[in-house]
């Protein structure tokens, strides 16, 4: 489950301590909890309390040393912002631009792009108060989310309405605000992507590579990250990374690779697998000077002058083949990539052909050498299922939607 993030803020009112029970039942409930006070709460509410029920510091001081930026950055942090009780005084400033405390400066610093919710609790008089009504209806006109006040005894005596909402109730006001983001941040599958290229080491700094930068990879790494797709990121050394939040774990070589995805697949559940690595053919087999063998270690170097030096390769087993057989959830959805050097658009289709029957994949993304701009960037992807080319991308944007749409169909 992902935490949620509340900013909760407390004006000076005598139903201050009842957020005690709020914020407790949220931080319960797996909330993320920060609490900003303004100078009277505290006569109502210790920080001791909100500090031991969160976690987290106590913000109150718009001024406090290295924490100059808190009328901003909590404003950025939080999900949602709730300020209980709200007193008269601070509705009243709200609604007239004041700034003159950390939560009022805070609600200027608020763009209306999350809930802010309030919950008033006052003296029936103040509640009635045109000052306060007008200020109430003015919040609401600027998408605050007003919650209403409950009937009852009154801390001064009175009866009737400015009675903080039942804590309970303004929890459920905070799952109900919440509920289209939760929605959206459920999770919708857990993706394993290979990216880069593999590095067969000649010696301890020389190495046999391929022109693979991560580009796509990484694009559609960043794609299913902002669609709530939880992505493992199996990358080469110097391979581009997502932006995004994503588990990044680096190899090296063919058979460290080879033995990372075993583990990976072999400890964790994933619903889709990737598999954009451009992985070596050929590992280095053995080298030789003048016909004797050469014993370069990992940490060695070959000495520069040498006069006739061979290497000889070795074929590499083909990791796509093994996917789906190791991988926990048999069910995976796999999405191969057959890099094609050949012009001619029907011997590809033939590679693709062979490549579904080895590797038994869902989906095979062909491209081609000749649509790589600028060594760097992939264009024209075209997808096939089992039996038939079923789409075409012209980058590799595009190529990340029709994948998520088809993973979309599949899980
Ligand atoms: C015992 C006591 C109880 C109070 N209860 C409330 C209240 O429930 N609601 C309210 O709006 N003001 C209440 N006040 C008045 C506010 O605390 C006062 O207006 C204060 O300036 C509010 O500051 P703030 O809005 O910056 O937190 C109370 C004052 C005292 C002394």
């Amino acid at each position: 489950m992902l935490k949620f993030k509340i900013l909760f803020q407390i004006s000076g009112s005598i139903a201050a301590y009842k957020s005690a029970y709020l914020i407790s039942k949220l931080v319960q409930n797996n909330f993320d909890v920060q609490t900003v006070v303004t100078n009277s709460a505290l006569q109502f509410i210790g920080k001791a309390t909100l500090e031991g029920l969160t976690g987290n510091p106590v913000f109150t001081d718009t001024f406090e040393d290295s924490k100059m930026m808190s009328h901003i950055n909590l404003m950025k942090w939080a999900d949602l912002i709730i300020l209980s009780p709200a007193s008269a005084n601070t509705i009243n400033k709200m609604a007239n631009g004041i700034a003159d405390n950390l939560v009022t400066s805070l609600f200027l610093a608020y763009n209306r792009d999350k809930p802010y919710l309030i919950a008033p609790a006052m003296n029936t008089t103040m509640f009635k108060h045109p000052a306060t009504q007008r200020s109430l209806q003015i919040l609401k006109s600027w998408g605050v989310n007003v919650l209403p006040t409950d009937s009852g005894y009154l801390a001064c005596g009175d009866n009737g309405e400015g009675k903080l909402l039942d804590p309970d109730k303004i929890y459920e006001h905070i799952i109900n605000a919440l509920k289209s983001k939760m929605n959206s941040k459920v999770i919708k599958g857990n993706v394993l992507i290979t990216a880069g290229a593999t590095r067969e080491y000649i010696d301890g700094i020389r190495f046999i590579s391929n022109i693979s930068t991560g580009k796509t990879a990484s694009t559609i790494a960043d794609y299913l990250l902002d669609n709530n797709y939880k992505v493992t990121y199996l990358h080469g050394v110097n391979t581009m990374k997502p932006n995004g939040d994503s588990t990044n774990i680096e190899f090296g070589n063919f058979n460290n690779l080879k033995e990372q995805i075993q583990s990976l697949l072999a400890s964790t559940q994933f619903d889709v697998i990737i598999n954009a690595a451009a992985i070596s053919d050929y590992t280095v087999d053995e080298i030789k000077e003048s016909g004797t063998k050469l014993l370069a270690s990992q940490n060695a170097k070959i000495d520069s002058g040498l006069e006739h030096l061979t290497i000889n390769l070795k074929p590499t087993s083909k990791i796509v083949d093994m996917l789906k057989s190791i991988s926990l959830n048999k069910n995976v959805i796999l999405f191969a990539f057959k890099f094609s050097g050949d012009d001619i658009f029907d011997s590809s289709i033939k590679q693709v052909q062979q490549l579904f029957n080895h590797s038994n994949a869902d989906y095979i993304v062909l491209n081609n050498l000749h649509d790589r701009r600028d060594n760097d960037t992939q264009t024209n992807f075209h997808i096939f299922d089992k039996l038939k080319l079923i789409t075409n991308a012209v980058d590799a944007a595009q190529l990340a939607e029709r994948i998520e749409q088809l993973i979309k169909k599949g899980i």
